[in-house]
This record gives structure tokens, sequence and C-alpha cells, in this order.
């Protein structure tokens, strides 16, 4: 039996031993990033960027938001064009880490828009108390711009017009994961082996939930793919969303008339729910390392899971999100001018050659497929006077035309 590398912190003994002495994995992942004290990000404890625990694209200079920007105007101009009765629009960002990615768009749009501020409201959305000081403090230069902070409850009782941004969000939602064991599927869970007087976590098996049976099948009968696959081997495990329909189904209520773009690390369910990927996508970070061994350091580690792409449409068009389409990052990338970013570099930097190298490497990277280039963009969109037709709008989206 595989042990964690190092002894469980007291605070997660005290939880596990109050639960009976095994928690789900569900449960062991919310603790782990979201105890109110002790979690990775509701702690503050996990650092963003690149001298910090994880690079997200955002946080790796202005040039992710410098092109986003594109996108974000060009659908900003569809709803000022279609809903002229409206005078406001805003850009809700969900999960916004350490805010990089409101702190390059405000002036990215300004430099494209110069008159878009004056009617856009920036607002936040973030569960932990610490991200929200270090988010305001990074923004606080933006003084004469709308920028506020609100809990999704907040935002869906007043809808709004604009977009919202999920930015590496999704896959920190705590997960389920379920295993094949003894042909039979379990719910995992996470127990504690005392050892040389020492507690560690362990794997263990717990009987599956109606709610989880179901949720399963359902994604079995809607695209006639197979949790487990055939001819499953022992062991094998994979993560299930139980978090996702609901958090769509808020979204959907947070924005009467505009659009959501998720850009997070997913799979199509072939490639996800495989026997050729035996432990399932969760990995975590922690001091720029990936990790599979998801037990060691809880509270300190970031832990994620991919989305499965046909799993995030199903539950997406169940709640009035109508697809606009999906692309890999380094295609969108290039299908906003990045290329055409890179050759100004040389132009643009002619004296000052280093910068020109740096700026040049983090394009890169946002495009490499063996890097952030593989992350994916999904972009829905929603209309309340449309809700009931099945009638696709069309919506002219830059970043999933062919590139230039
Ligand atoms: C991996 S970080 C990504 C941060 C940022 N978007 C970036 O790309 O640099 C995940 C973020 O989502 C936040 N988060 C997780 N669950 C959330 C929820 N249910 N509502 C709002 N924020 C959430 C975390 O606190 C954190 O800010």
């Amino acid at each position: 039996m595989k042990l964690s590398s190092k002894p469980t912190p007291q605070w997660l003994v005290k939880r596990i031993k109050q639960a009976g002495g095994s928690i789900s994995f569900y449960e062991y992942m919310s603790l782990a990033l979201y105890d109110p004290e002790h979690g990775a990000y509701s702690s503050g404890r996990l650092r963003i960027g690149k001298d910090g625990d994880f690079v997200t694209s955002p946080s790796m200079g202005p040039e992710f938001s410098e092109l986003l920007a594109i996108q974000i105007n060009q659908w900003f101009k569809h709803l000022q064009r279609d809903f002229v009765n409206s005078n406001r629009f805003s850009l809700i960002e969900i999960g916004p880490g350490e805010g990089h990615l409101i702190e390059d768009l405000i002036p990215a749009l300004v430099s494209i828009n110069p008159i878009i501020i004056e009617y856009l409201d920036f607002v936040l959305v973030e569960e932990s108390q610490a991200l929200k000081n270090k988010q305001k403090r990074r923004l606080s230069k933006f003084s004469k711009i709308s920028i506020t902070w609100k809990t999704l409850d907040q935002v869906t009782s007043k809808p709004l017009n604009g977009i919202i941004l999920a930015h590496e969000m999704l896959d920190a939602l705590p997960v389920e994961r379920v295993v094949w064991k003894d042909n039979i599927l379990w719910r995992q869970g996470v127990k504690l082996i005392q050892h040389n007087d020492n507690e560690f976590l362990s794997f263990t098996e717990l009987p599956i939930s109606k709610e989880l049976v179901d949720l399963i099948n359902k994604i079995n009968f809607s695209y006639e793919i197979k949790i487990p696959p055939e001819d499953v081997n022992n062991g094998w495990c994979t993560e299930v969303h139980v978090d996702l329909a609901r958090w769509l189904f808020k979204a959907s209520q947070a924005i009467e008339n505009g659009f959501l773009l998720i850009i997070d690390y997913a799979l199509e369910a072939n490639r996800f729910y495989s026997n050729h990927r035996p432990f399932g996508t969760i990995m975590s970070y922690k001091e720029q390392r990936a990790n599979k061994s998801i037990l060691d350091r809880p509270g300190e580690c970031d832990i994620t899971s991919h989305l499965c792409l046909e799993t995030l449409i199903l539950f997406a068009k169940e709640n009035n999100w109508k697809l606009i389409g999906e692309a890999r990052q380094g295609q969108a990338l290039l299908s906003l001018g990045l290329a055409q970013k890179l050759y100004s570099l040389q132009k643009l930097y002619i004296n000052n050659l280093p910068k020109a190298l740096n700026k040049r490497e983090t394009l890169l990277r946002l495009v490499d497929p063996l890097s952030l280039g593989e992350f994916r963009w999904i972009a829905f969109h929603t209309n309340r006077f449309n809700e009931f037709s099945d009638k696709e709008m069309k919506v002219d989206t830059r970043f999933l035309e062919v590139p230039d």
C-alpha cells in the first residue's frame, strides 16, 4: 500500500478522525485547497508566477492578456451592437488568482479601444480572502476604473450583460475519483495509516454513491463512451467532475446576455476515460514541479484535474449556454495575432535585445504544444430572450478563425 511520503499535518489528521477515519477524495481535495485556515488557496500560501509555485499564461507577462483583449473587444462590440438599450457591460473574472489577467487586460483594452473603459465594470469573483487581498493590492493602481469583488451568488441575484472569464479555475474545482477494483467500481477515499508514531495518508475504496453512478451513467449514455473503458485493468481510476454542472448553472444565472470563455486543461472523453490513462489526470504542483503523489503535502500544493470536453459541453448546453466553438490555445493565440506580435518585437525593441528575447520566449511558451499551447479555449454565449430557441446565433469569434 502506497503511503504519503511525509506525515500528515495535524489539522488534517483531526478532520479525518472526526469523519470516522476516512474521507472521500472529493473531501480531501476540498480540504487541501479550500479549508478556510489551512487550504492551499484559502491560506494564500500558494504563489502564482515565475517565482512562485506554478505559472499560468497571464502570470508570465502582459502578452497573453494583450492578445485576449482582441477577442474581448470583439465580443463587447457585438454586445453593444445587439443590446443598445444597455449602457453598462461587465467583465466578470471567476478565480482571478493573483489578479495578473485583469492587471494587463485593462491597459490592453484601453490601447485597442480607448472608450471601452467608460462603459465597463470589472467584477472579480474569488473564494479566498487571502487571494482577494493580493488582487486588491495589485489592482489598486486603477483607482479610476470600476472594479468590484462579489460572490457568484451576488452576481446571480442581479444578472449582468457581459463576459465571464474562467482561466485555469475549473481545474481547481474538487473532483470525485472512482476506482475499478476486483470487478467493482468504487468511490476513492483517503484514510490514515499509523506508521512509526506518525499518521500517513493512503487511498482506500468506499462504496459508490447513487449520485455518482447516475452522473457516470449520464456521461456514458450521452456520448456512447464507457466509464470504465472496455478491458479495463484492475486499479484503473479517473476523475468525475461533480461540481461542474452546478457551476455552469450559476454562471448562466449571472449573465443575461453575453459570453463565457473557459480556458483550461481539457481532454476529449475518449482520451480522458481511457485504459491508456490508468491514473486519471490529477496532478499536484509546488515550487514549479508537477507531482503525481497527490497525497503529499496537503494544504501546501495545488491539485488540479483536467476537464472532459464533452462533459463540459453537455452540462453547459443543459444550462442554457450555446457553444460557439473551441480551440487549442496555440491556434487561438495565432488567430489573435501572436505571429505578428512576434515579428514586431525586432522593431519595437531594437535597442533592448534582452527584453525582446524575454518577450519572444513568453510568446513561444504560450503556444508550445508541450506546454501552455495545449490548453483549450471553449467559448459559449447566452441570450435570455432567445432561451428556448435552438437556432444558433451568428457570433464572430476571432480566436476560432484560421490564422492569417
Ligand atoms: C489555478 S488558480 C488560477 C488563477 C488565475 N486565473 C490565473 O490563471 O493565474 C485557481 C483560482 O480559482 C479560485 N477558485 C477556485 N474555486 C473557486 C470558486 N468556486 N469560485 C471562485 N474562485 C475559485 C482559486 O482561489 C484561484 O484564485
